[in-house]
């Protein structure tokens, strides 16, 4: 099969995202390396490309000159992944979604609701795709969780109580510096801090995992170190469209935390928990029977699980891979087979929505909002 043609914005040398995009996009061999603008000084994107292997005349100096270069070539891309910092992502995916390029967009898709929706119209009218990465939920073992749920093994869903606090920001003494300011500064960031940046992910998770929709939510925020507009610890109650109830903590100042994303889902007839540090393993507890380890590899997993588990059981398969399997999905759709667990614009604008609704609450302390963007009340 002829390997799709990919192309990257931002990503670019020291980048934090980067290498995780170009592992993943190239691990199972279905992209090759076609076309970059990789970082916002021209002649280091330009150097970085092609030390990467992108042929000269495709390692752009900007993101228009690659629009442009790309938009009549006969091989042109087949996806463009944007990896730019958030502030910019709504241009640039606007931009090739109307050049009728397939996107992945990295989280959060926009800044605005208004931007959200807009993209999802602009996707809807362009027929590409427009995938976003919320790539924790292409974990195996997060899609097991989701097909159990879907499988009724826990019964219905009552209670999501999900986590992603870290304490990387908690240093009072680094709060100046460049690379931890922008993330509390509402000119760069928006109008969130560490909800917008973490607590999105685990709110997708909780929407992804157990099949359904935050509706409504109460947040608390506060700002724990001296000098940040914006917070950095969230605690988050929400509920969803079926009657779960959701509990979310997010924060970067919980020192001795490393990553620290996980998820506990609580059924009528069982539980589930999984943690971002130990992805080989779900752990499943039936009402009044024996918690198991449920192992990434082993044999009885649902379907998608399996096909998204690479290398022998109990060897690590970690982030990169998990990026990989959004890219193993975008194949398959732009080779128009349906897969179901992409996430997509419609699930960026969702987040979009909440982070904005949080914000409200927060300001009115903790006020019940409504978190659904208009477009789907
Ligand atoms: N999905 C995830 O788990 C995950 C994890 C980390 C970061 N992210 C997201 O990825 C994005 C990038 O984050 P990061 O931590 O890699 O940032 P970073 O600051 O480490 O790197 C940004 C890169 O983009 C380049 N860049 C900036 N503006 C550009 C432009 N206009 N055109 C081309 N290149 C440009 C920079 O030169 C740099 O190489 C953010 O939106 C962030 O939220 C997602």
């Amino acid at each position: 099969m002829t390997k799709l043609k990919w192309g990257m914005i931002g990503g670019g040398e020291g980048s934090q995202i980067g290498p995780a995009h170009r592992l993943g996009a190239l691990a199972d061999g279905l992209f090759e390396f076609s076309a970059g603008a990789l970082d916002h000084r021209p002649d280091e994107g330009r150097e970085y490309a092609q030390r990467l292997g992108v042929a000269t005349d495709r390692a752009y100096g900007d993101w228009k000159e690659m629009l442009e270069g790309e938009r009549n070539r006969p091989d042109r891309i087949d996806l463009v992944t944007v990896a730019t910092p958030n502030s910019t992502h709504f241009e640039i995916t606007r931009a090739f979604l109307e050049a009728g390029f397939n996107v992945l967009c990295e989280k959060p898709m926009t800044m605005t609701v208004e931007e959200g929706e807009q993209i999802v119209r602009t996707a809807e009218a362009s027929g590409k795709l427009c995938a976003v990465n919320y790539c924790y939920s292409a974990y195996p073992m997060v899609r097991q969780a989701r097909a159990m749920v879907r499988a009724g093994e826990i019964g219905k869903v009552r209670l999501v109580v999900t986590n992603f606090s870290h304490g990387h920001h908690g240093d009072a003494a680094d709060a100046e510096n460049p690379r931890v300011r922008w993330r509390y500064d509402p000119a760069m960031a928006g109008v969130s801090g560490q909800f917008a940046d973490c607590g999105i992910h685990a709110l997708h998770m909780a929407s992804f995992i157990c099949n359904d929709e935050v509706e409504t939510l109460s947040a608390d925020f506060a700002s724990t170190i001296a000098g940040r507009a914006l917070e950095d610890d969230a605690m988050v109650n929400f509920r969803m469209a079926r009657g779960t109830v959701g509990r979310l903590w997010t924060s970067s100042v919980a020192i001795g935390r490393q990553h620290g994303f996980d998820i506990q889902v609580f059924g009528e007839t069982g539980g589930l928990r999984w943690a971002s540090e130990h992805p080989n393993q779900l752990i499943y507890t039936p009402v009044g029977g024996r918690t198991q380890i449920i192992e990434k590899g082993e044999s009885g997993l649902h379907d998608d699980a399996q096909r998204l588990s690479r290398v022998a059981i109990a060897h690590p398969e970690g982030f990169p891979l998990a990026v990989a399997n959004i890219y193993c999905d975008l194949a398959d759709a732009i080779r128009g087979q349906s897969r179901d667990g992409l996430p997509g614009a419609a699930d960026g604008v969702r987040s979009m929505a909440a982070v904005h609704a949080a914000v409200e609450s927060a300001s009115n302390r903790g006020a019940w909002v409504d978190a659904r963007p208009p477009m789907f009340r």
